[in-house]
């Protein structure tokens, strides 16, 4: 009887047993996370559902695996320093994981006896992440080149507001000089004159006088050198106009709108712009080309010619040749930008229309510069190609489509580009 009870006690608590165990197995599997019980030779114990479906082998041929090899096996490779937390990549599932270890004691000896192993899927967080961080650096390198472009904008702004208030005193400056060059040729004639008379009509002693006082004042050469002076005076007066001109030209600050424009006059004005920087060490040739008018921006325009004449320009080390050219076909018209610089390597080459990408030297370049001018061409439905050669030189080549065919129409700002 005794025996019975406790016969039916045990059956009790081997179904207990027996559900626990179910309950935890199913806990286990249940899980996304790869759980695997390894002994101390690193050898599989117990594994999860996890493991069995990411290596798609039953159960038996798991158990007893070396848990390393048997992942390395399935693509997932572990070294054998890999810290906790690590991340790591599976190529043929496309998936990240984050491994861990736990020391796994024997409770009744209390000695470790192995070690928990876990394989966190964090594929999607890693999607979410990489997304994010990708979003939040377009932003703003997007934000750096509105406020370097804005920035530009700006300076065009001031620019021309400045070469504006200079072009009002310039212009009353340059008309004294005028009239003063005529009064100054008054007062010769009428030395001149007055000179001979007293020659003629004075005594020895007063031409002497006369002439002693016009050689100590130097008046011969005085009245040569004023109507000189005037003359040089007047030539920089002439050219602070025209850099004023040029500064207005280049600014645009009327152009903002799409418009029927000439690509040679946005070269023109951009190498006005830039030429005194480069004079000393490049030889311009300037090949135009009888082209059609393009739809375009035009301040937009004389900013990526900017661009690419200031590299041309920072490219040449000593002395070289810098070679623009525009051209048409019946679609578009093409310019070009030649140097015979340093040239570039593949590499560089790679990487030039990236946003920050520079070789220069800190405070030389922000390498915005190609970047800037890529997203003004890509606006312009154009393209912009390159060829180079280490140390011999560049060529950039703009191709902005004739939208409107081969108008020669007036500037008119009505509609937009695209
Ligand atoms: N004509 C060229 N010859 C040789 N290298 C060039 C030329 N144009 C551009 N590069 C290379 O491309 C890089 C990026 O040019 P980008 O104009 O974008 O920036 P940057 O000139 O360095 O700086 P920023 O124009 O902003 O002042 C340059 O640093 C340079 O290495
Ligand atoms: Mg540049």
């Amino acid at each position: 009887m005794e025996l019975s009870v406790q016969h039916e006690e045990l059956e009790q608590l081997f179904n207990q047993v027996t559900i626990a165990k179910q309950e935890w197995e199913g806990t286990m599997d249940c899980i996304a996370d790869i759980v695997i019980l390894t002994d101390t030779r690193d050898k599989i114990k117990r594994c999860n559902k996890a493991l069995h479906e990411f290596s798609r082998r039953p159960y038996g041929e798991i158990l007893g695996r070396d848990w390393r090899e048997l992942m390395t096996e399935y693509g997932l490779l572990i070294p054998f320093d890999c810290p906790a937390g690590a991340e790591l990549y599976h190529e043929e599932s496309k998936k990240w994981f984050v491994i861990n270890f736990y020391p796994f004691s024997d409770r009744t000896e209390n000695v470790v006896s192995g070690v928990v192993v876990t394989l966190h899927d964090t594929s999607i967080v890693k999607r979410f992440t990489t997304e994010l961080e990708k979003a939040y650096s377009d932003l703003k390198s997007t934000q750096t080149k509105l406020v370097q472009q804005e920035k530009m904008a700006s300076i065009g702004q001031l620019t021309a507001g400045v070469a504006h208030e200079i072009n009002n005193p310039m212009a009353f400056i340059s008309s004294n000089l005028s009239t003063l060059a005529k009064y100054v040729e008054r007062f010769n004639e009428f030395i001149l004159a007055q000179s001979e008379m007293a020659e003629t009509f004075c005594d020895k002693a007063a031409i002497e006088l006369l002439r002693n006082k016009r050689k100590v004042l130097k008046l011969d050469y005085i009245m040569e050198d004023s109507k000189a002076l005037i003359k040089e005076s007047l030539d920089g007066a002439e050219r602070v106009r025209s850099i004023v001109q040029n500064l207005k030209s280049f600014s645009r600050v009327d152009d903002t709108m799409c418009k029927n424009a000439d690509i040679n006059e946005c070269i023109t004005s951009a190498i006005n712009i830039v030429w005194n920087e480069l004079k000393y060490k490049a030889t311009l040739l300037k090949e135009l080309g009888d082209i059609p008018f393009a739809r375009c921006y035009p301040q937009q325009i004389n900013q990526v010619f900017l661009n690419l004449l200031v590299n041309a320009g920072q490219a040449i080390e000593k002395q070289g040749e810098i070679r623009v050219k525009t051209w048409h076909d019946s679609a578009a018209v093409y310019a070009s930008v030649s140097d015979t610089g340093c040239g570039m390597s593949a590499e560089v080459l790679n990487r030039i229309f990236d946003p920050f990408f520079t070789t220069k030297d800190v405070g030389k370049g922000t390498g915005l510069g190609l970047s800037i001018t890529y997203d003004i061409i890509k606006t312009h439905n154009g393209e912009i190609t390159v060829e180079s050669t280490p140390g011999k030189g560049t060529t950039f080549t703009v191709r902005l489509p004739l939208t409107q065919g081969k108008s020669n129409g007036s500037a008119n700002t009505d509609s937009l580009c695209r």
